[in-house]
């Protein structure tokens, strides 16, 4: 058991030290007030002072605060919550909007608090504690006396991970109305700029591929402003020191807790000290901040790890499985499904969803998900979204008589939403015209035919919520895939007021974690699957309702290598919606064997997209050896702790590794693009193993140290694979590792 987390205050130097095990924060307040930050990373040793890292270094052209002092200039210091307006002119961690027109702020030191524990935010997704002994919070008020705005910025310390949560509350108790026009989550001053900057990127289809550059001078930033947190950049950042790979070397990482418009920042300044920063992206953003209100910004997360990109990754899953994730399914093991998308998209009657059904019980599967189609008048993509009642033309006993039907054959029945949309062809839509979001005597941009809904409108949330939860009270729902097809544009409310028109982004993601957060307590045994036209909307904020996501449109288990390994860096394996698909593939035409498909898709919640029927005999008995391989594995692959051992984006060969959460089993994934002529003896080390502790595999035993130091032959036969299979392009093995 690690030892409790710690947060010391020394009172005579005023400085802060957060530390676990692994990690330390520190900080210190300054002689007029402001917060400074001297430290995150490895863990060091505390004591009464570390003013010998606060050194305030003259600049040409900086302007002073302090009369008959030249050299203090707030630009001049490492801040925590950098004002805008001042002597800092680099990038400011807030702006408020003053009845006089200055934006300008200077928050100070004013009083702080240490407990155990973690609060809850109001309204929005984070990490928790399950017990006070896990964690320990620091919040620090900083005021501004002249506006009587309070800013409260909180960081809890966890004692399980290298991992620190960070959040801000302003509280106005002055007298005039303010408008918040910028809020960052996180602000933090690195000491330098020798970091290469990781951010995952990309578009539809094409989600979280890893992209890397040198930090500069000048700012560099991946942000989203449609509304979703986005296919084009994924909210999380990766700062890692030259040298530093999956291995070894010093890394720290963000990620946001949250699901709409975000800015990440890293502004080198011209002295090489790194402003970081998270928050909600200014653009588009304007709260009204009334006397007596207060604001509440979403949760940024902090990992550092000494232990390369691997160590890195295992503190960030570890904490959003454990402590982001919640509800029934967090911990166990996720059923088999078929999805019926990809087998039939619109083209289905209900007696050919429950023959493919049939099968799929035939071969093991657990559950069965109806997608999109079964609703209103949908069938296509012209009508139908808000009215959610089935079908009774194509399902003839409403979802009610097919969930039965389908739990009479022993599966489970899960059904696809997309309550955020409508269709101008609906009932809904008919009725409520001024639902969607729409800029009044602008033109409206809709995309697949679909508008989207005001969820920043209280009264639209609750229709939503009435009409899917008559479903889920009148018929047998196991599962839920609550999908996101586009994101928002012409942002306006009809239910605000011009001044408010700036809320309508932020109130729109809290409309939809007001629903999550509904619909997830009243039926706490459905599991949800979030999805966004595959990962559009992939991040730790809708993870705290949505255990597991929908990864990609892009079912190709060659295009899943660099989708799965990117989105990898993040987020658990338990996370990460992978499907075998048929070939050749509906998105890139290629065709790859079965067995590589299966062995991408079982490195994530695992199922089959495709019609069962139309597959040989002999691939439907691959099919159920697929399985009862996953059944049998599931809790090392979903449970485990999980390392990247070759990255697609670097070579031919991509690899990965499951280790069993007690260490006794691992299961490993090798996969190879392009078969290549009279190829070299390639070595495959392993990691995430005891090194004193005796392994068998493919027959044979191994140290762990062997294993990991020296490797194993990619030679060697697959555990599910006859050889002569491996001998191609888009060919895979999968080793099983035991510990003897
Ligand atoms: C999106 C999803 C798909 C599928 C379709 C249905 O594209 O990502 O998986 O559900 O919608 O229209």
């Amino acid at each position: 058991m690690n030892q409790l987390p710690q947060i010391r205050y020394e009172a005579t130097s005023r400085t802060f030290h957060l530390m676990n095990e692994k990690i330390s924060y520190l900080m210190k307040v300054e002689e007029l007030g402001k917060l400074i930050h001297l430290h995150f990373g490895q863990r060091v040793p505390h004591r009464e002072d570390f003013d010998h890292l606060f050194i305030v270094k003259p600049h040409a052209m900086y302007s002073s605060v302090v009369e008959w002092n030249n050299a203090y200039s707030y630009e001049a210091i490492r801040q925590e919550f950098p004002d805008f307006g001042g002597s800092d002119t680099r990038v400011a961690a807030v702006k408020l909007r003053q009845e006089n027109g200055s934006s300008m702020t200077d928050f100070r030191y004013q009083d702080h608090r240490i407990f155990a524990g973690k609060k809850t935010l109001p309204g929005l997704p984070a990490s928790y504690v399950e017990e006070d002994a896990e964690a320990q919070t620091l919040e620090i008020d900083l005021f501004d006396e002249l506006l009587g705005v309070t800013a409260t910025l909180s960081y809890t310390i966890f004692r399980d991970q290298g991992a620190i949560a960070r959040h801000v509350r302003l509280k106005n108790d002055g007298s005039q109305t303010l408008f918040v026009e910028k809020l960052a989550s996180l602000s933090m001053d690195l000491a330098d700029a020798d970091y290469e900057w990781l951010q995952f990127s990309g578009s539809w289809g094409r989600e979280r591929h890893i992209k890397e550059r040198h930090l500069q001078q000048g700012s560099q930033s991946i942000s989203s402003r449609r509304g979703n947190s986005s296919h084009n950049h994924n909210p999380s950042v990766v700062l890692k020191r030259v040298g530093t790979d999956e291995r070894q070397g010093e890394v720290l990482a963000t990620t946001f807790v949250y699901s709409g418009n975000f800015l990440m920042e890293a502004e080198v300044d011209t002295f090489d000290v790194t402003r970081l920063q998270v928050g909600i992206h200014p653009d588009g953003f304007c709260w009204q901040l009334a006397p007596g209100a207060d604001f509440q910004a979403p949760e940024a997360l902090l990992f550092f790890s000494a232990d390369g990109l691997n160590g890195m990754s295992r503190e960030c899953h570890s904490l959003l499985q454990t402590r982001v994730a919640k509800g029934y399914w967090r911990d166990r093991p996720r059923p088999i499904l078929l999805n019926n998308w990809e087998a039939t998209y619109f083209d289905f009657t209900e007696e050919k969803l429950l023959a493919i059904a049939k099968t799929a019980k035939d071969v093991g599967v657990e559950l069965f998900v109806l997608d999109d189609g079964w609703f209103g008048e949908r069938t296509n993509d012209r009508a139908g979204l808000g009215d959610w009642a089935a079908n009774l033309a194509r399902l003839p006993e409403g979802i009610a008589g097919l969930s039965e039907k389908v739990e009479a054959l022993g599966l489970k029945f899960g059904l696809w939403f997309e309550p955020e949309m409508v269709n101008k062809d609906s009932e809904l839509f008919r009725k409520h015209p001024d639902w969607i979001i729409a800029t009044p005597q602008r033109p409206t941009s809709h995309y697949r035919h679909q508008y989207v809904l005001d969820y920043s409108r209280p009264e639209v949330v609750e229709a939503i919520h009435q009409q899917m939860a008559e479903i889920f009270r009148t018929s047998k729902i196991a599962y839920v895939k609550w999908d996101m097809n586009r994101s928002i544009s012409e942002a306006f409310s009809a239910g605000l007021p011009s001044q408010q028109q700036g809320e309508v982004y932020h109130r729109y993601i809290l409309g939809v974690y007001e629903l999550y957060r509904r619909l997830t307590e009243e039926f706490p045994e459905i599991l949800f699957e979030s999805c966004s036209s595959g990962g559009g909307r992939f991040d730790a904020g809708i993870l705290h309702y949505a255990p597991q996501g929908w990864t990609s449109d892009n079912s190709d288990a060659i295009s899943r290598l660099k989708i799965q390994y990117g989105t990898s860096m993040i987020y658990p394996v338990s996370a990460i919606g992978a499907h075998v698909s048929i070939v050749p593939n509906h998105q890139v035409q290629r065709v790859t064997p079965l067995s590589t498909r299966s062995n991408v898709a079982m490195f994530g919640t695992f199922g089959y997209e495709l019609d069962l029927n139309e597959l040989t005999a002999e691939e439907l008995t691959e099919v159920k050896q697929q399985i009862s391989f996953v059944k049998a594995k599931r809790e090392t692959l979903q449970q485990g702790r999980f390392y990247r051992l070759l990255s697609p984006f670097a070579g031919n060969h991509t690899a990965w590794m499951s280790v069993a959460a007690d260490g006794n089993e691992a299961v490993i994934g090798y996969y190879q693009v392009l078969q290549e002529a009279d190829a070299p003896l390639t070595w495959l080390r392993l990691q995430g193993l005891e090194p004193d502790s005796w392994y068998q595999l493919a027959g044979e035993r191994y140290s762990g140290a062997e294993l990991m130091q020296i490797g194993v032959s990619t030679t060697l036969p697959s555990d599910i694979l006859p050889e002569e299979r491996s001998d191609r392009d888009f060919a895979s093995k999968l080793w099983v590792l035991k510990k003897v």
